[in-house]
């Protein structure tokens, strides 16, 4: 069964979410209700990905009792000016009274006065074709002044941010207006971006790190490395239990993405990976190099410094 971690606010957290970025509508429902039928507790949805009625919908038909599921949701970039808003909306979508972790989805404000159909894939431009992101009028500090007064509103059990570096937590944490340490820290890591550094900084604060598209996300050329395919064929397992695995035994919490249901299901069977094993699957970035497959176009942003 799956292993629980523990927040910074006390709160219990399942070290195996179900994540849901690029799962849309009737799939995005069959999903969430196939992983809370399966066992599954903890759902990771966003607003930005726009199936937050599908999964709030999924839950309530799951017969789940709520106080039982982790669920997390995010607040979108061009919101950063209204938190308890864009959560009031969330918890609407979702037909839920509270979520469990409220994450700033990214350290970048948008401008919303120029964001009309956000893709989340490509650099935000405005009209005249010049960044969107909104820097000099704006920056994550005053954002996390505003969310980190929504615990005591009962909205949202925790908050806490999400692609954030070292660097952005560093002057978050040192921020004057700072009272609340981020519960959680949701970013993209995979054995082809292993994130060591930014791993260690958030266990020495007491941040809980959070990995999105563990599997290197859709058409994953990690899960035909030979190293994991060599591991998969060892011990009987598919390469995704491999990778998923060596996520679990690096002690952080870990949200694969699926849609069909006997991944879904086999995604929480994890098993021990030697240490030999453990060892080559760090190893790949080390000779390869590290890369980021999510957000590609994202990284000439100050967003990644
Ligand atoms: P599908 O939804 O059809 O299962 P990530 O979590 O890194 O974003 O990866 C998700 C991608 O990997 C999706 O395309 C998902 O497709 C696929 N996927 C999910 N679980 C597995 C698995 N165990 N093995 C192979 N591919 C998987």
């Amino acid at each position: 069964s799956t292993k629980i971690l523990s927040l910074n606010t006390g709160a219990q957290i399942p070290q195996i979410g179900l994540g849901t970025w690029q799962s849309k509508e009737n799939d995005a429902y069959k999903a969430v209700l196939t992983a809370l039928k399966d066992g599954y507790r903890h759902i990771d949805t966003a607003a930005i990905y726009r199936n937050e009625d599908q999964v709030g919908q999924a839950i309530k038909d799951s017969g789940v009792p709520r106080e039982e599921i982790f669920v997390t949701t995010k607040l979108w970039c061009t919101q950063h000016h209204e938190p308890e808003v864009a959560l009031d909306q969330s918890l609407k979508r979702l037909g839920l009274d509270y979520v469990d972790l409220y994450l700033m989805h990214w350290p970048a404000r948008l401008d919303p006065a120029y964001i009309k159909n956000e893709d989340i894939l490509s650099v935000p431009t405005k009209k005249d074709g010049s960044r969107a992101v909104d820097i000099t009028n704006w920056n994550f500090i005053k954002t996390w002044e505003l969310m980190q007064e929504l615990p005591k509103t009962g909205k949202t059990k925790a908050v806490g941010v999400s692609n954030f570096s070292i660097n952005n937590l560093k002057d978050l944490l040192a921020s004057q207006g700072n009272k609340l340490t981020p519960a959680a820290n949701q970013v993209e890591i995979h054995p082809l971006l292993p994130q060591d550094e930014l791993i260690n900084f958030c266990k020495s604060k007491g941040i809980v790190v959070e990995a999105y598209s563990p599997l290197g996300s859709t058409d994953a050329p990690l899960l035909k490395e030979p190293i994991i395919l060599e591991i998969a064929k060892k011990n009987n397992v598919q390469p995704g239990h491999v990778v998923i695995s060596w996520h679990v035994q690096r002690g952080y919490v870990v949200l694969p993405k699926s849609v069909n249901p006997d991944r879904i299901k086999t995604n929480r069977k994890i098993f021990t990976l030697s240490t030999e094993d453990f060892e080559a699957i760090n190893n790949i970035s080390k000779e390869k190099g590290e890369k980021r497959v999510v957000h590609p176009n994202w990284s000439p942003f100050e967003v990644f410094k």
